[in-house]
């Protein structure tokens, strides 16, 4: 059941490395490691490229941290917005860590400012959990990190439903791992409106989406947009990839009912 959700951003592997090849990324940064499985993936890509992969957690799993050799892999534990300012621009940003619009807001402001500095173009910046249920939903792994101005009432123990803006009782949910925004949708809530209001602070930048395992955006320079479309486009909000995660996440969700209803001990498969 480990993987039931696809949830790894390592899922976007076959369209994610090609990309940074066409656009000559060679130094990478990832915010939210986790277990690692891109990690390890941008690590030997470093590797063998002499560049360097960088990952940001705050609470890494123990897995992750064999990937990190301190010489084409450097862990850096602690929150993306305590530590992006003090790195060096990269090439290519990987961005999966805290779900909610002021965390990737700011995120976004300090890639474009690391880049701005050292007067290089914008970067290759990919997001996960653009599409349901994080695109227009808050989530928050350590909400007393979100200034309470920015922050939406929460919960840790109710669950969400597609299609359904509210929370339930089940459904799914954090299990104690992240909280959720009581209501989907409305300013300053999940991280597409986070990226859609960054567009209209950055201006021209290309964005891409492709509906799938979550969904991924892709932001990119002009000056690079159309060699990323040219691998991009028979993805980018191709109706038939969003109609089966659509699909494939009621699924889970009736799933997690069921372990439910059967009172299994175990988490949703996440
Ligand atoms: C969804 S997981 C990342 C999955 C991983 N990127 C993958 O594709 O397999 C989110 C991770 O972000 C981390 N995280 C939470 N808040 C963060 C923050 N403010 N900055 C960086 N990472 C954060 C969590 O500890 C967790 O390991």
């Amino acid at each position: 059941m480990a993987d039931l959700l696809l949830h790894s951003m390592a899922e976007f592997a076959p369209v994610i490395l090609p990309l940074m090849d066409a656009l000559h990324v060679r130094d990478t940064l990832e915010i939210g490691v986790e277990y690692g499985p891109l990690t390890r993936l941008l690590v030997d890509r470093a590797r063998a490229a002499g560049g360097v992969h960088v990952g940001i957690d705050p609470a890494p799993k123990p897995e992750a941290l064999e990937h990190f050799d301190n010489l084409h892999g450097v862990l850096c534990e602690g929150r993306s917005l305590e530590v992006l300012a003090s790195l060096p621009a990269m090439d290519a940003y990987l961005v999966d860590g805290d779900h909610n619009h002021f965390t990737v807001l700011n995120e976004l402001r300090l890639i474009a400012a690391a880049a701005r500095i050292t007067g290089r173009p914008f970067p290759l910046v990919l997001l996960h959990d653009i599409g349901w249920p994080c695109g227009r939903r808050d989530h928050y792994y350590s909400p007393d990190a979100i200034p309470p101005e920015h922050r939406h009432p929460h919960t840790w123990d109710l669950g969400m439903r597609p299609g359904d803006p509210g929370v339930w009782q089940g459904g799914m949910r954090g299990e104690g791992a992240y909280a959720v925004a009581l209501h989907e949708g409305g300013r300053g809530n999940g991280v597409l409106t986070a990226i859609e209001d960054f567009l209209k602070e950055a201006g021209d930048l290309a964005f891409f989406r492709i509906p799938a395992a979550l969904g991924l955006g892709v932001l990119v320079d002009p000056l690079h947009a159309s060699q990323a479309g040219s691998i991009l486009a028979p993805y980018h909000d191709n109706p038939l990839l969003e109609r089966l995660e659509r699909n494939r996440l009621e699924l889970y969700v009736r799933v997690i009912d069921w372990q439910d209803q059967a009172g299994a001990q175990a988490a949703p498969a996440r």
